[in-house]
Formats: structure tokens, sequence, C-alpha cells
């Protein structure tokens, strides 16, 4: 499924309906060039959630983790990782798919380092707006988009 934004309200609104639908154990993939809107999209997913506050990148932290919504929201950027056995000593290969919900800025670096039940996102910049396409590899994360 893609869907073209036009502006940052738009992608802040689909992140939203997703964290208005979020599982526990739910895995959100995102990706797409640095600028794209990742993090805009998961500060709508949290917004769905009902965190309250500010949703900041977590790009030097690594995870910041929002415990005040309707579940667990744990919100991770792996760009400044470089070795995938850092997804294990920072606690993520045990804690993503089980401990609430994960959203992670820069999957990509890591393929297949992932549980096999998530919902990648890829947001590309094109002309003024983002295109976003989405892929759920099982039924329950595919319940996660909104309707067409
Ligand atoms: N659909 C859109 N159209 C135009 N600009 C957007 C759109 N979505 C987001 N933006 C803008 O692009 C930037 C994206 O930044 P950010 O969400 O931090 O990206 P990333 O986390 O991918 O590096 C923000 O300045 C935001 O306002
Ligand atoms: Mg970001």
């Amino acid at each position: 499924m893609r869907i073209v934004t036009p502006d940052a309200d738009a992608l802040h609104s689909l992140g939203r309906a997703v964290g208005e639908r979020l599982f526990h154990g739910a895995v959100v993939l995102l990706d797409g060039p640095l600028g794209a809107g990742k993090t805009t999209f998961a500060q709508g997913v949290a917004a769905g959630l009902g965190v309250r506050g500010v949703v900041p990148s977590p790009t030097y932290a690594l995870v910041h983790e929002y415990d005040d919504g309707r579940i667990p929201l744990r919100h991770a950027d792996v760009y400044r990782m470089e070795h995938p056995d850092e997804l294990v000593s920072a606690g993520f290969a045990e804690r993503v798919g089980v401990d609430g919900a994960w959203v992670v800025e820069w999957a990509g670096r890591f393929p297949n380092r992932w549980p096999p039940g998530h919902l990648a996102v890829t947001v590309e910049i094109c002309g003024e707006g983002r295109e976003v396409a989405f892929r759920a590899t099982n039924s329950a994360h595919a319940g996660l988009l909104p309707p067409p």
C-alpha cells in the first residue's frame, strides 16, 4: 500500500492512524533518507497512542520510552549503530516485539535482525511531499493500516 502525503501534517496523521491501532508486541520499522519524515511519522504514532508531551528524535539516545499512552511505546533510532551486535548489547534484540510496541528508525541498516512479524514503512521524498509505502508481514500488522 502506498500513500502520498502532501505535507508534514498529513504524514503525522498517517502515523496517528497507525498509533490508534497499535498493539502490544507490534514492531514498526521505519526507513527513508535523512529528513524524509521518519520522526514525524513516529510522533504521529505517539499522538495516536495518547502519549503526551514532546517526542524528540532518538538519534542520540538510541531509544526513548513512553509509558503514558494506551500501551507502552519504545521509539528507537539505530542510525548511529555500526554493528548488529549492538542490537544485542543495547537490549533491543530481546525487547523488540515483546516489550510494548516498538517504532524503529533506520531499521533497514540491519535487515533480517528484526522479528519476522512487523510493519515496514518506507518514506521517500517526492517533490514537496512524501510517498509512504507500507508492507505488513502478517495479518496482525496488516491491521495497523488505516482503511484506504
Ligand atoms: N509530507 C511532507 N511534505 C513536506 N515536508 C515534510 C513532510 N513530512 C515531513 N516533512 C518535513 O520534513 C522534515 C522531516 O524530518 P524528520 O521527521 O525529522 O525526518 P527523519 O526522521 O526521516 O530524518 C520535517 O522538517 C518535516 O516538517
Ligand atoms: Mg529521525
